[in-house]
């Protein structure tokens, strides 16, 4: 029910689920809990500037959460056809209502693994949309990019994959934070907060 009542504040529709088929790497659309999101804006701040890259954004309810909340420009990336076509839906009615909000919100239709990454991307959510094998590959791309632009970026993970810590650590991730979401029995349900800030940390 409160799920409803969030969706309704923000003029967006975003509940239920959606399998793919034929595509075992692609996760199904299910979106991040209001009241996980909730706790998460509690514990952490948007403080780098530029803006938030939502992997798998499905119909786009972070997205729409993070800017109305932080007004923070927010762009997100769907592979499926019909759940892109959502979020585009979601985003005419939101705007009627965040006509305030002065940061853009932009949704891509494409792969998350064929993105390539802007310099002015900072902040890089994941609610576990796909395999590990395509979260390496995401990964490299966020390195190549920062390489060549260095700054500090965050990564924010939802439900957690055990594989996906190894593929951070490997590229000098360190862990940051950690929010557990309450009132759950299933343990995955937390956030992990990745940082990278060792190219910016040799340059000074
Ligand atoms: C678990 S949902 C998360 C939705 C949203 N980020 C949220 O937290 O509310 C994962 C989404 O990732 C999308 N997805 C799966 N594989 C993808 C890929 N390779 N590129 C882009 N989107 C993908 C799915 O279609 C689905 O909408």
């Amino acid at each position: 029910m409160a799920e409803r009542r969030y969706d309704r504040e923000l003029g967006i529709k975003t509940e239920g689920l959606r399998e793919w088929r034929e595509k075992p790497q692609y996760n199904r659309y299910e979106a991040t809990p209001y009241h996980a999101l909730d706790r998460f804006s509690e514990s952490y701040k948007f403080k780098n500037g530029g803006r938030v890259v939502d992997f798998g954004c499905g119909r786009g309810r972070v997205s729409f959460y993070l800017h109305k909340n932080f007004g923070i420009p927010v762009v997100g990336i769907e592979a499926h056809d019909r759940t892109y076509a959502e979020a585009l839906e979601n985003k005419s009615s939101y705007r009627t209502k965040a006509v305030h909000i002065e940061a853009p919100i932009k949704f891509k239709y494409g792969l998350a693994e064929e993105y390539v990454v802007k310099p002015h991307d900072t902040y890089f959510y994941f609610f576990n949309p796909f395999s590990e094998e395509i979260f390496a590959k995401v990964v490299n791309n966020i390195m190549k990019s920062l390489k060549k632009h260095p700054r500090v970026i965050d990564l924010i993970l939802y439900y957690p994959l055990p594989g996906f810590k190894e593929i951070l650590e490997s590229h000098s991730f360190r862990l940051i934070n950690k929010v557990k979401v309450p009132r759950t029995i299933d343990w995955r349900e937390k956030f992990l907060i990745y940082r990278h800030d060792d190219f910016v940390k040799n340059n000074t």
